[in-house]
């Protein structure tokens, strides 16, 4: 068999997390008599990154099924700190030191590294701004729990759309449910093209601009962003090319806009990954109980996966609206769940059978991932090859296994011949795809020794 990891949300099925959900029902119904459930086993956490509830909740999870924890944090009295690469850290902690690991790190993409070299299965406790499924998990199951669905719901996603891993992965999870999605971006930190292009290449939404009064202070200047699950006969009409495309005014559409919000889920600017001099957070708007006076926010749940800073104002705290508190609390029995699950101590029922998975395109030679913050462009330079799925063969489309970024490439050169094709050519698709070395550009492929003459 092989083993399981959680590196993205899209590694469990809608039907692994409704039962993942049942059991954490079942383990909340009382924490305190599970101390059999992971006896004689071995979680452990490494955190290169901050991290109060994320790990602390993993740690109790498996202190309350009976297992045992070692952690490392920040990394500075790791071996990383003498140069330790992530492969072989993955190699030592997952032979015989532990039997499940929960990673945290500023590289995206580095899950997957850990995953890759680790015998054991590893969980993504966020890596950069690319996902952090787990979170997901604590928000799916608050809402599951206080809207007895996940189908059909609205959900608007506010603040720091660009960095933050758990918008991320939370809007992939949302999409696949059914969601209809709204983003309101804070400014300068809108959502990036590679998410929304995965939005709507994996689950064919609709994505339109608009304006959605009520948050007009949130997002000022702005555009809103709609994400719409794609009816059958819609899917024909939104096509790639379609991204921005029509210009909607959603609100005043009753067909298209949200009436009754189930969910506004709120996230701070993700300051540490902006760089420097990019403001100060007070700046930056805060939801207050003003913004939810109409009626189609009466019920409506606020979540944030904290940490909170000025985004969210302390006077929601007493409001019965506010659920964040409860998402974190729910994070120690969803992660009890996770980690019995990965543990192999319980099932989740058939899993479904996993889509087929694009072939994958390795090379040294050619491109590389565009995203300066993936792994392979980081410490995995070291010892990495750039590692793409070939999502679309004519013309070439590759996504970075890595941290999921896609790069459209031009020109494709043969391994041996060194001769050079237009990759959307026929003669480029009947070169093997061992052979194959793509290109952004004719210098690209020159500079590498490419060339016919
Ligand atoms: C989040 C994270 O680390 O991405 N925190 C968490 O795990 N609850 C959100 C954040 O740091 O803003």
């Amino acid at each position: 068999m092989t083993k399981r990891d959680l590196v993205s949300i899209d590694d469990l099925s809608n039907e692994e997390i409704l039962a993942l959900f049942e059991h954490a029902d079942k383990f909340d119904g009382n924490l305190k008599i599970w101390a059999d459930q992971c006896k004689g086993s071995i979680l452990a956490t490494l955190f290169f990154e901050p991290s109060t509830r994320t790990r602390l909740s993993f740690e109790s999870a498996m202190l309350r099924l009976g297992g045992g924890v070692i952690s490392a944090t920040q990394g500075k009295e790791t071996s990383a700190s003498k140069g330790e690469s992530l492969a072989d850290t993955a190699r030592v902690v997952g032979g015989r030191y532990a039997d499940l690991i929960v990673l945290r790190h500023s590289d995206e993409g580095a899950a997957r590294v850990v995953a890759q070299f680790a015998e054991v299965p590893v969980i993504n406790a966020g890596d950069g701004a690319h996902e952090h499924p787990t979170q997901t998990l604590c928000d799916l199951y608050t809402l599951w729990k206080e809207k007895g669905r996940l189908h059909d719901l609205e959900v608007v996603l506010c603040g720091d759309l660009k960095y933050s891993r758990t918008i991320h992965s939370f809007a992939f999870a949302l999409a696949r449910f059914g969601a209809k999605l709204v983003f309101v971006p804070f400014p300068g930190m809108e959502i990036p093209k590679h998410v929304l292009e995965r939005l709507q290449r994996k689950w064919k939404v609709r994505v339109d601009k608009g304006s959605l009064e009520d948050f007009r202070d949130l997002a000022p200047g702005r555009d809103v962003v709609y994400v719409t699950p794609a009816k059958p006969h819609q899917q024909s009409l939104f096509t790639d090319a379609s991204f921005f495309g029509v210009e909607a005014d959603l609100e005043k559409d009753p067909q298209g806009g949200p009436q009754k919000i189930d969910a506004i889920y709120m996230t701070r600017s993700q300051r540490e990954r902006h760089g420097a001099g990019f403001g100060e957070d007070g700046e930056l708007p805060t939801l207050t109980p003003e913004h939810l006076k109409k009626a189609k926010y009466k019920d409506t749940s606020v979540m944030h996966p904290l940490p909170r800073v000025n985004e969210l104002s302390y006077e929601l705290d007493q409001d019965p609206r506010a659920k964040y508190f409860r998402q974190a609390a729910l994070g120690v029995p969803i992660r009890m769940a996770l980690i019995a699950f990965y543990l192999g101590k319980i099932d989740l029922g058939p899993a479904s059978p996993p889509p087929p998975s694009p072939e994958i395109y390795r090379s040294s030679l050619g491109i590389r991932c565009a995203n300066p913050a993936c792994v392979s462009n980081k410490e995995g330079l070291r010892y990495l090859l750039p590692e793409f799925f070939l999502v679309e063969e004519r013309p070439p489309l590759l996504r970075c296994t890595f941290c999921g970024w896609e790069k459209s490439p031009t020109i494709l050169g043969h391994l041996d011949s060194r001769k050079l094709h237009p990759a959307n050519g026929a003669e480029a698709a009947r070169i093997h795809l061992k052979n194959r070395v793509y290109f952004s550009s004719m210098k690209e492929a020159k500079d590498a020794g490419f060339g016919d003459g």
